[in-house]
């Protein structure tokens, strides 16, 4: 249902001083998909918005972004590219090393999880400095993925994500700042 207004999904997210490190305002979503309403309004704004955006596959980062992607790829029955954490697939993959909010860390990928020139929209809860989103698009870029569009829960715009994405020709969204 889109039934939760804008203001009444903000109202969900939970605010977490200092988490994992001293100075960062943590904005945790777990509050928000333990609410049925707002977990199936958060699913059908981003779903509504990656069909619009043409997508032909939805691409998720571990963890986070899986909740939300494969949601959203279930909505519009395309398929779900994991984005994973490194050593996890069981394959040989394409990797790269990036920078986050609070650290760093290293995405991966089936290089044969998308065909050439198909439609991927990525998904993920939340976008910080857009460190790890830009390392998802390297990756299924060189996978030969077209990715024009990135959808997030939420958009910490202080921190320059969007503009980033921007710069590589990737367009953000997010239901809320
Ligand atoms: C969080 C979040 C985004 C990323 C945003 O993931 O889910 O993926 O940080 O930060 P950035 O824009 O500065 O890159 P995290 O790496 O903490 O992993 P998790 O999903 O496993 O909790
Ligand atoms: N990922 C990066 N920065 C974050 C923040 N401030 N809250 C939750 N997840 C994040």
């Amino acid at each position: 249902s889109q039934a939760l207004t804008p203001d009444q999904l903000k109202a969900l997210v939970r605010t977490v001083p200092d988490f994992p490190q001293p100075g960062i305002q943590f904005r945790d979503i777990t509050t928000l998909i333990g609410d049925g309403a707002g977990l199936s309004a958060s699913v059908a704004h981003l779903a509504a918005m990656a069909r619009e955006a043409g997508a032909q596959k939805i691409a998720g980062m571990e963890a986070r972004g899986f909740i939300f992607g494969a949601a959203v790829a279930v909505q519009l029955g395309v398929g779900f590219v994991s984005v994973r954490k490194p050593g996890k697939l069981p394959v040989d993959v394409i990797g790269i090393d990036y920078d986050l909010e609070y650290g760093k860390d290293r995405l991966e990928m089936d290089p044969g999880a998308v065909s050439d020139g198909e439609q991927v929209v990525i998904v993920d809860d939340l976008i910080a400095t857009g460190g790890t989103a830009l390392a998802a698009v390297k990756l299924l870029r060189t996978a030969g993925a077209r990715v024009d569009n990135a959808l997030f829960v939420i958009d910490l715009p202080d921190l320059g994500g969007a503009e980033r994405l921007a710069a590589a020709g990737v367009d953000v969204a997010a239901l809320m700042d």
